[in-house]
């Protein structure tokens, strides 16, 4: 029986990234390890277990891959470092400050970067040859992004890090990717918005005028979009895929959006 790790799986991408490996059948089963469990959607419930956990906490994690491997079998076969983002009050410290707070700067790369190090470190002994690795990072890892700087930074190394470990894991036989979303109204889209608009009811107006203004194939993306392509990265479908961060944005990536006639 195959079956994934997901952090950060309870909702938004991560739920994306479970109900996609599910339906293509990349795996049976997954293991959702997050902060905040949620019941699953009724269609995938038989299929998915909750585990609740830290990432970027060592003991925290180190008794949920323990408590995973007994039930889920020794040998996780996929691992998608998903779980990240931010609080709103450190969106909104961006906001208003050049400068981030030392505290703040170092919780964005704690979630964002070294979760991603922790979680590998804890999964990647037990996996054998034929397994895979997808990291979440963003397009603020690709790009210069002032207002999130220490996102930006930690995501950036997140796009480092899957490099490094794909060369490191390439003769074991693992395989190691990342994506890079663009703009889905998720929970960080909300609190996000919220502190560009100047308040929670311009979250989504905030968010609709990001789309308008920097997306080329003038549409949002959706965590079915990311879901589809790491299910993809982490099939077999991908084999001689690694080392590699794939842009699912829309072509934000690409500079500036086309010039449109108004
Ligand atoms: N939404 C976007 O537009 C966007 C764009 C680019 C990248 N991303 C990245 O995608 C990933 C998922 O973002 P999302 O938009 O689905 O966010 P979300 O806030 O909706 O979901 C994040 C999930 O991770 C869990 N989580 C948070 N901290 C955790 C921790 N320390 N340990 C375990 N679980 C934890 C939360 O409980 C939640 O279930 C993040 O890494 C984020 O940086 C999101």
């Amino acid at each position: 029986m195959k079956y994934a790790i997901v952090t950060g799986g309870a909702r938004g991408l991560g739920l994306g990234i479970v109900r996609a490996m599910l339906e293509e059948k990349t795996v049976e089963q997954v293991a959702v390890i997050d902060l905040r469990l949620v019941p699953p959607p009724a269609e995938i419930a038989d299929r998915v277990h909750g585990f609740t956990a830290d990432a970027t906490d060592e003991q925290q994690v180190h008794a949920a891959l323990e408590a995973i491997t007994a039930k889920l079998g020794p040998n996780p076969d996929v691992l998608c470092n998903n779980a990240g983002g931010g609080e709103a009050n450190w969106f909104e410290s961006g906001r208003q400050e050049e400068w981030h707070s030392v505290d703040i700067w170092r919780r964005y790369v704690e979630l964002n970067l070294n979760s991603v190090y922790l979680v590998s470190k804890e999964v990647v002994p037990r996996m054998k040859a034929g397994a895979a690795i997808c990291n979440t990072s963003s397009i603020a890892g690709m790009l210069a992004t002032p207002f999130l700087a220490a996102y930006a930074a930690a995501k950036a190394g997140v796009i480092s890090y899957t490099r490094s470990l794909a060369l490191q894991l390439g003769p074991k036989g693992i395989r190691v990717n990342a994506v890079a979303p663009g703009l889905i109204y998720t929970k960080i889209w909300e609190e996000l918005g919220a502190a560009i608009g100047g308040g929670p009811d311009r979250a989504r107006l905030a968010f609709d005028s990001a789309v308008r203004t920097l997306v080329p194939l003038g549409r949002e993306q959706t965590p079915e979009d990311i879901g589809r392509t790491v299910a993809w990265l982490c099939s077999e479908r991908a084999a001689n895929v690694t080392g590699q961060v794939i842009a699912i944005d829309g072509g934000i990536v690409l500079g500036r959006p086309p010039l449109r006639p108004e």
